[in-house]
């Protein structure tokens, strides 16, 4: 169960910051959250009107109750200290650093926005791209646990990991999938949520929708994304199915009635249910309500 309150994170939006159309178009799409991206999506010489950009965006509104998110430069950029200072200004609520090695990148990235006293509930976002990230990755996540970083969510980088480790990045993720569900395991000890990587060929609408089934399964609160065309199949992997709250809430009754409360477990369509399948019910129509709520 994550520490901080229950959101919807299903999707989330990459758009680049020098994009104004993209920005713009941001306040009507049917996102959990935007980030608004400074690295690889921005060309050097385009940085400093991207960040412009996204002040004027985020200082602007109009984004309702999306979460917004700025993805910087790598710590080790000659970029990193205007991108934070645009963060500041921004307000987001959370920087996403890209190129996370170890623990301490966090601990020096919460020590720089507090230098520019930064607001103490700016959230730290991590992405989990590199070869030392995935090998660091129970360290890392557990900085989830740390008030002093307030990291709150890992997104995981699967082209800068397929480009850095050399292994495949095809349909059905096979060779990574140890890689990716270490991350989920460290992100789960840590007490915090993770993303999965984006999904390049954004034409390939069923190619998508596998893969977006199979973050689901994995255990990943969502996914990230590159184009609009890819939300809804998103939100209907990462959403609990009719079915799946009406078990949820089925099961949650049964446990609740008199002849049941000193049970651990009960049969229900001759399968066992233990006490844990209701708690896990319990997120399912956590997830749903704050779904609905935001709708
Ligand atoms: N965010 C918001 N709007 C987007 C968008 C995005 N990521 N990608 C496309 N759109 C919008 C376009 O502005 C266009 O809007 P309009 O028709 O109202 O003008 C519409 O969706 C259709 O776009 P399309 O023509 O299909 O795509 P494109 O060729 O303009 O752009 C990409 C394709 C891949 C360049 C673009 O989707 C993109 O920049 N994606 C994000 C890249 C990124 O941030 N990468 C970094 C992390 S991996
Ligand atoms: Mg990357």
């Amino acid at each position: 169960m994550t520490q901080h309150p229950l959101k919807p994170r299903r999707s989330a939006l990459y758009m680049p910051g020098s994009n104004a159309r993209a920005l713009e178009k941001a306040k009507s799409l049917d996102v959990d959250c935007v980030i608004f991206d400074l690295e690889d999506a921005v060309t050097p010489d385009q940085k400093p009107a991207a960040r412009q950009a996204i002040i004027d965006a985020l200082t602007g509104g109009g984004y309702g109750d999306r979460e917004l998110i700025i993805r910087s430069n790598g710590l080790d950029t000659p970029y990193i200290d205007e991108d934070l200072k645009a963060v500041v200004a921004a307000r987001p609520h959370a920087v996403l650093l890209p190129k996370v090695n170890t623990p301490g990148d966090l601990q020096r990235l919460a020590h720089k926005l507090a230098v520019l006293n930064a607001p103490t509930d700016l959230a730290i976002w991590a992405m989990m791209e590199t070869p030392q990230a995935i090998l660091n990755a129970p360290a890392i996540a557990a900085c989830g646990r740390d008030p002093e970083v307030r990291l709150s969510c890992l997104v995981l980088g699967t082209n800068d990991i397929a480009k850095e480790t050399r292994a495949a990045l095809n349909p059905g993720r096979a060779v990574m999938l140890p890689w990716l569900m270490t991350c989920v395991a460290a992100a789960r000890a840590g007490g915090i949520d993770i993303l999965d990587g984006v999904f390049n060929a954004f034409q390939d609408g069923e190619g998508f929708a596998a893969e977006c089934a199979q973050g689901a399964e994995m255990g990943m609160d969502g996914k990230t994304l590159i184009h609009p065309k890819q939300i809804e199949a998103c939100h209907a992997a990462f959403s609990p199915s009719e079915e799946e709250v009406a078990w949820a809430r089925r099961i949650n009754d049964l446990f609740d009635l008199p002849e049941n409360a000193d049970k651990g477990a009960i049969q229900v369509d001759g399968k066992m249910v233990e006490r844990l399948h209701a708690d896990m019910g319990l997120r399912v129509i956590a997830i749903a309500d704050a779904i609905a709520a935001r709708a």
